[in-house]
């Protein structure tokens, strides 16, 4: 067994519509500067967009472009980051298969993640075997490529636990193949949405990435603030508003201290503060609205790019899953 020189990433993320601001201060910054410290797969996760979606997977491939369009708008470069497809690379459901014959029923049951989402949605039915098992789907996935880092949002922390609980499980059986996931996680604060609460396709709240500045001025102008500052003349907590978050990831270290000041002692208002954070949000937004619109014109090279980075991951699963059905003795 050679061991890779870089350490090796793995993230996905399920295509079910366009990535938002809040995407690109969580998830993608960290993708983008991992790309250059560490071999990193970057992949669509279209089998587990099915665990809650199989009754519209309609919607699967044309997202699936939109969200690879989005990743390289915000940064990823193709060239040294592997974009692929999950379902193109079957080995994800050979390794799952396997994983599960050893997983138990109980880990799974005791999900935080599963249990929330079974309470929370009630407009289509999730006791299905394929929703209980997303968290062995996801260590397949990631395990796959032999991943020690995984860079994801808090709330998948629970399941990359998950996720070494099985790894361990398995070293124990088969011998050592597996390096057990670790979470990394972004310092960056959570965006807040235009209404307040966590920044979500769900809330309709977002701010999507490469809107035009028409759009995302109207509704930075018109979100939510610190609602104790109902007068211009109010001092303001800067700690609980979603425009000094966005201050914190988009302006330089001396502008976030003067809104922090100017907030605090209502020497500045609201509008003064938004226009203020516009001007380092809208010239990032043209510029990926341009990227955008040059790739979404060439979808023949977007393709080619993801059949590339396909054809790349394939070559790793299998070399992987040699060695797994060697170690269980199925070669
Ligand atoms: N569960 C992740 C999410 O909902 C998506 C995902 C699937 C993933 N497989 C993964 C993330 C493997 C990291 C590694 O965002
Ligand atoms: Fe938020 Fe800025 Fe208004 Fe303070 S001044 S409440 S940070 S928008």
């Amino acid at each position: 067994m050679t061991q890779p020189k870089r350490p090796v990433v793995v993230s996905g993320m399920r295509p079910t519509g366009r990535l938002h601001i809040g995407h690109l201060h969580g998830a993608l910054a960290n993708w983008v500067k991992l790309q250059d410290e560490a071999d990193c797969y970057f992949f669509s996760a279209d089998w587990h967009a099915l665990t809650t979606n199989y009754h519209a997977t309609g919607i699967i491939k044309q997202a699936e472009r939109e969200m690879f369009v989005d990743f390289i708008a915000a940064g990823i470069d193709p060239e040294k980051a592997t974009l692929f497809v999950q379902s193109q690379v079957r080995e994800h459901a050979e390794l799952y298969l396997l994983l599960g014959m050893i997983t138990p029923l109980g880990w799974l049951e005791r999900s935080p993640t599963y249990k929330e989402m079974r309470e929370n949605i009630t407009d289509r039915d999730l006791a299905l075997y394929g929703f209980l098992g997303y968290p062995v789907l996801m260590t397949a996935d990631i395990i796959l490529y032999k991943a020690a880092r995984v860079p994801v949002g808090v709330d998948q922390v629970p399941h990359l636990e998950l996720s070494r609980e099985i790894v361990r499980k398995f070293n124990s059986h088969y011998g050592e193949v597996f390096p057990e996931p670790q979470p990394l996680l972004t310092a960056a604060p959570k965006i807040l949405g235009t209404d307040g609460r966590k920044m979500s396709k769900s809330y309709g709240n977002t701010v999507d990435l490469g809107e035009s500045a028409e759009s995302t001025r109207k509704k930075i102008m018109g979100a939510v603030t610190d609602p104790a500052r109902m007068r211009r003349q109010d001092p303001g907590h800067p700690d609980v508003c979603g425009i000094f978050y966005l201050h914190k990831v988009t302006s330089d270290a001396e502008t976030v201290a003067w809104v922090d000041q100017s907030c605090r002692t209502a020497a500045i208002g609201c509008v003064d503060c938004k226009k203020k954070v516009l001007e380092r949000l809208l010239p990032a937004q043209e510029r990926m609205r341009e990227r955008r619109e040059a790739l979404l014109a060439r979808p023949k090279d977007l393709d080619d790019l993801v059949q590339l980075g396909t054809g790349k991951a394939r070559a790793a699963a299998a070399r992987t899953m040699e060695e797994v059905r060697k170690a269980m003795k199925l070669a």
